[in-house]
């Protein structure tokens, strides 16, 4: 089914072949990219979203073709025009279309493109079941704190993943885990949550600092440094983060059962106020 598609100013469906061959986002993946989700036709953490698109087409030296304001209102024309109530809105903006080279031009327009599309977000049984995941050597490049869309890292690593009958892969460096290969991770030892820090290694996630906040704001402490591969060894619950699967438990890691293989206590907590935090945002007065 086309999906509603926001391209360039105009509106049409990803049914119309829009992109010249030569885009540099489609040549080189010179592009960025954000992924929000909506419910009842409300953007979730838009604001978060924004921030991060503008950060990252900053640090490639891309033009933000869009102002806060004329964001807002290109998502609520795309909305407008989206025929479910539920879903997420895939944005992207690349450098622009000219003749092929690694030089570009200074005088490029970018090529900006957003499209609604319905999303099967985790149930209350998957929620509850959680996913296992492997573990596999970090391949990205050394700005993961961009969201490009040159993502042959995260795919390949992924593929393996699902290979392995596993939904996610966690990607290790230097001894240590990093993120997943579209997602945050956690763990949780002694009752305290530990993340990556925030650098080139991993992606700002929105979910990650939402999630980090609301576990603070509950006096459940948390510790942001590297965690040791071997760490995974001797922890009481992990858990994934993203705007897709929000906080989802993580129940095996290379086929070794966490905890006692179900949703851990805090993980749960934090799945109860991320939804909490998710339905005020979107207006539902959850
Ligand atoms: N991925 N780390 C990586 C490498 C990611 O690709 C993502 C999200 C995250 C989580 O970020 P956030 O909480 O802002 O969704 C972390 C999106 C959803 C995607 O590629 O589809």
């Amino acid at each position: 089914m086309a999906d509603v598609l926001w391209f360039n100013g105009r509106i049409t469906t990803t049914a119309e072949r829009v992109l010249g061959v030569e885009d540099r986002g489609f040549l080189f993946g010179d592009s960025v990219y954000e992924v929000f989700k909506f419910m009842g036709k409300r953007p979730v953490f838009l604001g978060d979203h924004f921030r991060r698109l503008e950060r990252g087409l900053g640090e490639i030296e891309i033009p933000n073709p869009w102002t806060g304001a004329s964001f807002r209102s290109m998502t609520s024309d795309l909305l407008g025009q989206t025929k479910f109530d539920d879903g997420i809105v895939y944005i992207q903006v690349s450098r622009g279309e000219a003749e092929r080279s690694h030089f570009w031009r200074d005088d490029m327009t970018p090529t900006a493109m957003a499209f609604s599309r319905i999303y099967a977000f985790p149930d209350a049984s998957k929620k509850e079941r959680g996913i296992r995941v492997i573990s596999t050597i970090d391949q990205r490049w050394l700005r993961c704190d961009v969201k490009s869309s040159n993502l042959l890292g995260n795919a390949l690593a992924k593929k393996k993943a699902q290979r392995a009958g596993a939904e996610e892969a966690l990607l290790i460096a230097e001894g240590s885990v990093r993120e997943g290969a579209s997602s945050s991770f956690f763990i949780v030892r002694s009752g305290r949550l530990i993340t990556h820090p925030l650098d080139e290694h991993i992606l700002p996630g929105v979910v990650r600092d939402r999630v980090i906040r609301l576990a603070l704001a509950e006096k459940i402490r948390v510790e942001e440094r590297p965690i040791r591969e071997k760490e995974l060894f001797d922890l009481e619950e992990a858990f994934i983060t993203s705007t897709t699967q929000g906080v989802m438990p993580v129940t095996d890691i290379d086929g070794r059962v966490i905890g006692n293989g179900r949703r851990g206590e805090v993980t749960h907590r934090l799945q109860r106020l991320l939804d909490d935090a998710e339905g005020v945002e979107a207006g539902l007065g959850a």
